[in-house]
């Protein structure tokens, strides 16, 4: 099938290639000139596991095309996919310029009928704004051309992004044309086996159950934090009470990891635009903010630790950071705990030594070069003379360290974990004094 993608981010860009794979004519278009000749010349802007060798081989076999004119992509596409950004506006509202504007770039160049598909995350009742605005342009233009909108929102994650794309656990078409569904239903085939994964609904169902998947798992970490912070005052221990909960196929084992707090460019963007779109039509969506204002508090917790342990004594501390990515298997820092975390430090006037696998590049470029930030080759490298350990990133290179290097390394042996990597028993026998979240027992 003929498909184009405007918008190559992290959802356009895989999404694109995963459909190019499968043997669809992929053509993507952005604005962003120097983005797509990149990618022309074989450099994806993004790190994602697999991604690579995926849009340069169906590059090279023609069936995936980089291009920064919408002509070419509306021409191309009997489908068309928007998955251009949303980003907050100042009251964390989505911002629908980049959508509204691919709207009317497809309406200009359109000369046949089109199936016009929104992936973007965006708040219900969008896929009406972009309806009307197809409308109103081609009422313009004089065009009588017809159109389908769809709904059809993506559930990728970041870091296994791609066997995401691959193997998806359902496909949501929001549609109220039949024609448009069995287009759908004909695009995803190749990713529609085992059993019917697809679930067609209205259009407005569709945008909300894109934002109703993330504020839940939001909420089932945001609830998790609540109980690591009450095991603490309590004396207990949240990771026993996690495997004791999961155990209940009700709940599952899965977002239920304490740690210092949820990041990303979906989690906190998404729960934000929910509660300003429930405050527009008058409800005062007390879970969500509830939610929300638990994980901004959760990601100032090590430095609350850390903050108590030294009486508020930071200036000229020197700390050694494992992990700056929002979650392993990424570069992106986008509203990490790192970034929280970091920002307290140097306010209160210690120094940081970072080390991430990945996202060294993506810190340099945030915050340039600054006296109290040093990047570092390797994790054992940001334990050069520091005082002590803190880790806000569950990289797997952090699981099994060198505790006796690590002791001897630092001036205290004492580590501050961010996402409960470690046993406080064998801490203990090592010599490191650990805090973990809501496991108050070794304190
Ligand atoms: C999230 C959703 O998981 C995807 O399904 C969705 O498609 C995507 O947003 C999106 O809307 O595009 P992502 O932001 O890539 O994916 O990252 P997650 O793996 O969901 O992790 C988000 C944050 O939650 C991370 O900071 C992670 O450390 C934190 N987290 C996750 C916890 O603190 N505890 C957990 O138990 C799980």
């Amino acid at each position: 099938m003929k498909v184009t993608v405007f918008g190559v981010g992290y959802v356009g860009l895989v999404q694109a290639a995963v459909f190019a794979e499968v043997g669809h004519d992929v053509v993507c278009v952005d604005v962003d000139e120097n983005k797509i000749d990149d990618l022309k010349n074989g450099i994806i802007p993004i790190f994602e596991p697999g991604l690579t060798p995926l849009v340069t081989s169906n590059y090279d076999a023609g069936r995936l095309v980089f291009s920064t004119q919408p002509r070419h992509g509306v021409e191309h596409g009997d489908l068309i996919i928007i998955a251009v950004g949303t980003p907050p506006d100042e009251d964390g509202a989505a911002d629908l310029s980049h959508v509204l504007s691919v709207a009317t770039a497809i309406a200009t160049h359109m000369q046949t009928p089109k199936i016009i598909i929104t992936k973007s995350t965006v708040p219900v009742g969008t896929a009406d704004k972009v309806r009307l605005k197809l409308r109103e342009v081609l009422d313009e233009l004089g065009k009588p051309t017809d159109f389908d909108v769809v709904s059809n929102p993506e559930f990728l994650k970041e870091g296994a992004a791609v066997g995401d794309c691959m193997r998806p656990d359902r496909i949501i078409i929001g549609t109220d044309s039949t024609k448009a569904e069995s287009k759908l239903r004909e695009l995803y085939a190749p990713f529609n086996r085992n059993h019917d994964k697809v679930i067609v609904m209205d259009i407005r169902s569709a945008e909300l159950t894109k934002y109703a998947a993330n504020c839940m798992l939001a909420t089932k970490i945001s609830f998790m934090n609540e109980m690591a912070n009450l095991a603490e005052y309590f004396g207990a221990d949240v990771e026993h009470v996690r495997r004791g909960i999961g155990s209940d196929p009700r709940i599952g084992y899965q977002f239920i990891y304490p740690g210092c707090g949820y990041g990303g460019s979906c989690f906190p963007k998404d729960v934000q635009a929910l509660i300003r779109s429930a405050h527009a039509v008058g409800y005062p969506a007390r879970i969500l903010e509830s939610v929300e204002a638990v994980n901004k508090e959760q990601k100032m917790k090590l430095f609350d630790y850390i903050y108590r342990h030294f009486n508020g004594h930071l200036a000229g501390k020197k700390v050694a950071l494992w992990g700056l990515a929002f979650k392993p298997n990424t570069d992106d820092m986008r509203e990490a705990s790192s970034r929280v975390l970091m920002e307290q430090l140097w306010q209160a006037g210690a120094t940081v030594q970072a080390y991430d696998p990945q996202a060294m590049d993506e810190a340099q470029r945030i915050y340039g070069s600054r006296s109290d930030l040093k990047l570092m080759g390797t994790k054992e490298a940001a334990l050069d003379g520091a005082d002590f350990l803190v880790i806000c990133t569950e990289w797997q290179v952090f699981r099994a360290p060198d505790f006796p290097l690590i002791k001897e390394k630092l001036s205290e042996p004492l580590v501050f974990d961010g996402r409960n990597l470690y046993e406080p028993d064998r801490m203990l026998e090592y010599g490191l004094l650990y805090y973990a979240i809501g496991r108050g027992l070794s304190v």
